[in-house]
């Protein structure tokens, strides 16, 4: 029997590599993307993960949610993923005609494929399959936020919940201490991590960690193959991005790729190793969005571990289709 997979992403270059991941699975029964703005805004996003469905040919629901954080307007990682977050590489539309993207600051009622906000969407999906959901969550926090609010008991209808989100040494990438995911909805990360016992937390260290190397991701990607060509087309800014940042490493220089190390978590939590802490989210100050490890509580999960080639043949496997 297939597992049921719920996505919640802000495409992004690096979710769909992470998308790919787990719908070519053939374990995974991909039910819905639930859409957030994150690395750009929701009505870029949306359209991304309507790409997405047409790429894969599956027949998934999209469901729109959160264009902002709790508080705030969140700044975007426009810089990494191009303005359209796929790179601005002009890949085909598949919104229909008469279907619009939600634009900012609209909560994405009356989207396509549910007239239902992507967190009460998760509630309904978690209540009608109790204790078979599998939760992965790609982007900031805040429509599992909203979620966790509206039922507290969603923990318990959801069978696991994997995060990607996190700096565990404040090494991050969007400051100093920060990861992107959580700098910008610290506060519905603070309640999520709090409120959602045995939470799987990735973070920004461990992508880092196990990266493959630029180059590496290249020769994947120069494949011809339907999804290697699509990633490669896609990534071109990303590409420019990495190649900024290297320095003398050039091409042997880590592709840090976040979304789909969490998704190989999700996908194959037997093959990766894990240890119970608690997560405290900085809301203040400079440090706003860092995470430090609460070694003296145990309700999460996070990750320490795993095995880089696996996560590497598991990218080539999804590319090679
Ligand atoms: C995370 O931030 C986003 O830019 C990526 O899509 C990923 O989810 C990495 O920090
Ligand atoms: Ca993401």
């Amino acid at each position: 029997m297939q597992r049921s997979f719920w996505i919640d992403t802000d495409p992004g270059v690096d979710d769909a590599l992470a998308i790919l991941l787990c719908a070519l699975d053939p374990q995974i029964h991909l039910l819905a993307l639930s859409v957030c703005g994150g690395n750009v805004g929701l009505n870029h996003t949306f359209r991304n993960a309507h790409r997405l469905r047409a790429q894969l040919q599956q027949d998934f629901a999209i469901v729109a949610g959160a264009a902002q954080p709790l508080l705030g307007v969140a700044p975007d990682a426009a810089f990494v993923h191009g303005g359209d977050g796929f790179g601005d590489a002009q890949w085909p539309d598949a919104l229909g005609s008469g279907e619009s993207a939600p634009g900012n600051g609209e909560s994405g009622q009356g989207a396509v494929d549910s007239a239902l906000h992507a967190a009460q969407a998760l509630i309904e999906a978690a209540r009608s399959h109790p204790q078979q959901l599998e939760v992965l969550a790609l982007g900031p926090l805040t429509n599992l936020a909203l979620a966790l609010k509206l039922e507290p008991n969603l923990p318990n209808l959801v069978k696991r919940l994997s995060i990607m989100g996190g700096a565990f040494t404040q090494q991050g990438n969007i400051s100093a201490f920060a990861e992107f995911n959580i700098a910008v909805d610290p506060e519905a990360a603070a309640i999520v991590f709090q409120g959602w016992p045995g939470a799987v937390v990735i973070d920004w260290e461990a992508t880092v960690r196990y990266a493959p190397t630029i180059a590496w991701t290249e020769a994947q990607f120069a494949s011809g193959k339907p999804h290697a060509e699509f990633m490669r087309k896609i990534s071109r800014k990303t590409l420019q991005f990495k190649h900024s940042i290297a320095g003398s490493a050039g091409a042997e220089a880590p592709w840090a790729w976040a979304d789909p190390i969490a998704a190989f978590a999700a996908v194959h939590p037997d093959r990766c190793q894990f240890q119970s802490a608690g997560i405290e989210t900085v809301l203040h100050g400079p440090a706003r969005g860092a995470t430090l490890v609460n070694p003296r509580q145990d309700h999460l999960q996070l990750l320490t571990s795993l095995d880089p080639l696996e996560f590497h043949q598991a990218l080539s496997a999804c590319l090679a289709v």
